[in-house]
């Protein structure tokens, strides 16, 4: 099997045609994924929707713009930022106090910052968010070109979307101009496989390609490539069929894991009166009432029942479930969680201070979110600053010099040029002595300007 992929691992012979130029098997490749996503246009990306993402962001700012930026963005737009020299406002996110999750923007958030920003050049958001949270893509597209600016949305957890209607809206389906389907994340496809769909004129597919030439390897690997094909097929000719299955055994999934003691499962009716929806194929597994952390329950999962989950946080975990899972192995998930819960009841005596700590720790990080931050310099200037490193607890005041994200959950909590207000610091100090990571914390210390 490895052997047949170092064999097929070839380059741009004759015949073979060229990403950065495709006119040939490449370029007919893209067009059957543009017409299967509803896409204009379609660039296969073998950089992961990080490259998706910021080639785009790099198409559609130049130095000094404003871009208005879900505050619960992932990392690469923000690296998209640094790259291109644009300045980001933040659009406010929703947050959910029982799983304490951010949901995402609102029409009115978002109404509000092209208000007091009349100037921002596009609007980014992602659809789903880690959690399955999908917002009103319909409503902040058709706003977003109201006040004639550029909607590009994350949906690198969505690549799914646009092919079974029970699930949320594709920002295809409603006219965005720029859409990244992270194709590696819910279809078979390749790890570090992306799809870059372009729709609606506003964005000239020349600035997608000339950002692509900066970005994007010259060696593209064939395989990725071919994987990309054959998950867009897949999808086209039998998505519908396989997600049918696989959100029927969600729903049974959830049903089931909310009849067991000590746990809850995120469903559209949790969020639906908020105005948001559900990707019923992530499974959103709130742990609060167990003695147990996400971490530790992942654990028993990979030791016990030789399943790996995509991500566990705190109070969380979350199952992605995609097309390729049998209702066997979904109904498998479930049982086994139902198991740990159980068991766990049995050991409730040792549970009270841990989960105090680990509640307060989420509220926090809600409470951190609706703090919108204050941007004092681009994200590009304060990586080009002169750097010093501070311990978090004397970081008050400072301006970051690096990206800081704790992973999980993953979403950006400090942005480069952003104040490291005290709120943020008390958030650090408190979440990294209950376990959470951090990306761009170093033995207690951060960047920051010089
Ligand atoms: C919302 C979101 N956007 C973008 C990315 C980047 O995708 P990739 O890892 O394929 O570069 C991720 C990765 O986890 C993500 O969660």
């Amino acid at each position: 099997m490895i052997t047949q992929c170092l064999i097929g691992d070839v380059t741009e012979l004759p015949g073979l045609d060229d990403l950065h130029a495709p006119q040939g098997a490449i370029g007919e490749a893209q067009r059957l994924a543009a017409d299967a996503f509803g896409a204009d246009k379609t660039f296969f990306i073998v950089n992961g929707s990080t490259c998706s993402i910021q080639s785009a962001v790099l198409a559609i700012s130049k130095p000094g713009d404003k871009i208005a930026v879900s505050r619960d963005v992932h990392k690469a737009v923000i690296g998209g930022l640094i790259l291109t020299g644009a300045y980001p406002v933040y659009i406010d996110v929703e947050v959910d106090k029982e799983f304490q999750i951010p949901l995402g923007p609102t029409p009115d958030s978002l109404r509000h910052v092209l208000d007091e920003h009349p100037d921002v050049r596009g609007v980014i958001f992602t659809n789903p968010n880690f959690y399955g949270v999908s917002p009103r893509v319909d409503l902040l597209v058709a706003l977003t070109h109201d006040y004639d600016k550029i909607a590009l949305i994350d949906e690198a957890h969505g690549p799914h979307l646009p092919f079974h209607k029970d699930l949320p809206l594709s920002g295809l389906e409603v006219g965005a101009d720029l859409v990244i389907s992270g194709a590696h994340k819910t279809l078979p496809a390749m790890t570090q496989t992306s799809f870059l769909h372009l729709k609606g004129g506003r964005v000239p597919d020349q600035d997608i390609s000339r950002a692509l030439k900066v970005i994007e390897t010259t060696s593209p690997s064939y395989i990725l490539m071919a994987s990309l094909d054959i998950a867009r097929k897949l999808a086209a000719t039998q998505g519908c069929e396989l997600l049918g299955r696989v959100i029927d055994a969600a729903r049974k999934a959830q049903l089931k894991l909310n009849e067991s003691r000590g746990i809850r499962c995120l469903t559209e009716e949790d969020v639906a009166s908020k105005g948001f929806r559900h990707d019923p194929t992530k499974l959103v597994v709130s742990l609060d009432g167990l003695h147990m952390t996400g971490f530790e329950v992942a654990e028993r999962l990979r030791e016990k029942h030789s399943t790996e989950v995509e991500f566990a946080d705190i109070v969380n975990i979350i199952a992605i479930l995609t097309m390729m899972d049998t209702e066997q192995d979904i109904s498998a998930l479930a049982e086994a969680l139902s198991e740990i819960a159980e068991n766990d009841n049995q050991r409730r005596e040792k549970a009270i201070t841990q989960g105090s700590d680990i509640g307060s720790v989420l509220a926090d990080l809600s409470h951190v979110l609706k703090d919108l931050p204050k941007q004092v310099m681009t994200p590009r200037e304060a990586v080009f600053s002169k750097w010093e490193q501070v311990e978090v607890a004397r970081a008050t005041g400072r301006i970051s010099a690096d990206t800081i994200v704790p992973y999980p959950p993953g979403i950006i909590l400090v942005c480069p040029g952003q104040e490291i207000t005290g709120a943020l610091r008390d958030f650090m100090v408190h979440a990294a002595s209950c376990g959470v990571r951090f990306h761009g914390v170093k033995d207690n210390c951060v960047l920051v300007v010089a």
